[in-house]
């Protein structure tokens, strides 16, 4: 599981992470997204926290894990991205790997300093088709194939803008930072420094999962 601000990371070294131990990624903020584009009912309801910074209620993400565990999709591995962020999300997810016997191993936190994280966000860019993160300083897209074919087509979130980056930060503060205390009480959070370059904070990671 990550666990860290928004901008620390998550999403981009999930990717790798992802394909190298072959897990299944699941990012809560991007099963929202997916719901918002197909227009669902959930997705619309959602987009209104998600544009002020603030959180989808719980009962709503918790449905989407359970029944995204509950299929089956969580048999070869997980790799949770922005999953759980409240005490009650965190809860639910000990019950649910429980009735399914799946451990969770291992914890990474991903530190990052908050001047960083508003650098990373305000200059983020994101592929509509593939998902991929750029960023316009740190990682520009240098016009390669899209693996979804042509070229990548970049967009900004809408909740990137500076007063929702703001609320975003002060929220992680208040309701998920309390995690990390509840993860190391369970003796399996692992402390990563989030700062440098890509393959600087992937090789942590790396040694981080091997610790
Ligand atoms: P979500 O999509 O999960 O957003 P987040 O947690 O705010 O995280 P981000 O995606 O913003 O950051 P990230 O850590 O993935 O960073 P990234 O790799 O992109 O959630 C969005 C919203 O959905 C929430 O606000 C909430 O409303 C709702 N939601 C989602 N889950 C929920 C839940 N469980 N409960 C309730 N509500 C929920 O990197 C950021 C930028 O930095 C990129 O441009 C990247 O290229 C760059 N970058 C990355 N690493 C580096 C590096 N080492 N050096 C330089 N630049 C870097």
């Amino acid at each position: 599981m990550f666990l860290g601000p928004p901008g620390a990371g998550k999403g981009t070294q999930a990717e790798r992470l992802r394909d190298d131990l072959g897990l299944v990624h699941i990012s809560t903020g991007d099963l929202l997204r997916e719901e918002l584009a197909a227009g669902t009912k959930l997705g619309i309801e959602a987009k209104g926290f998600m544009d002020a910074g603030e959180l989808v209620p719980d009962a709503v993400v918790i449905g989407m894990i359970r029944e995204r565990l509950q299929s089956g999709a969580a048999a070869g591995g997980v790799l949770f991205d922005g999953f759980p962020r409240t005490d009650a999300q965190a809860r639910e997810l000990d019950s649910l790997l429980a009735d399914l016997s799946l451990p969770l191993d291992a914890v990474l936190l991903l530190e990052v300093s908050r001047d960083e994280l508003v650098r990373r966000l305000g200059g983020r860019w994101l592929c509509r088709k593939c998902g991929r993160s750029y960023h316009e300083v740190f990682s520009p897209y240098a016009g390669t194939p899209c693996p979804k074919g042509g070229q990548c087509e970049l967009y900004q979130r809408d909740d990137d803008r500076a007063e929702a980056v703001a609320k975003r930060l002060d929220v992680y503060e208040r309701q998920t930072a309390p995690l990390v205390g509840y993860y190391e009480g369970h003796g399996i959070l692992r402390r990563v420094d989030g700062e440098g370059t890509l393959d600087e904070v992937y090789e942590r990671l790396e040694a981080a999962i091997q610790a």
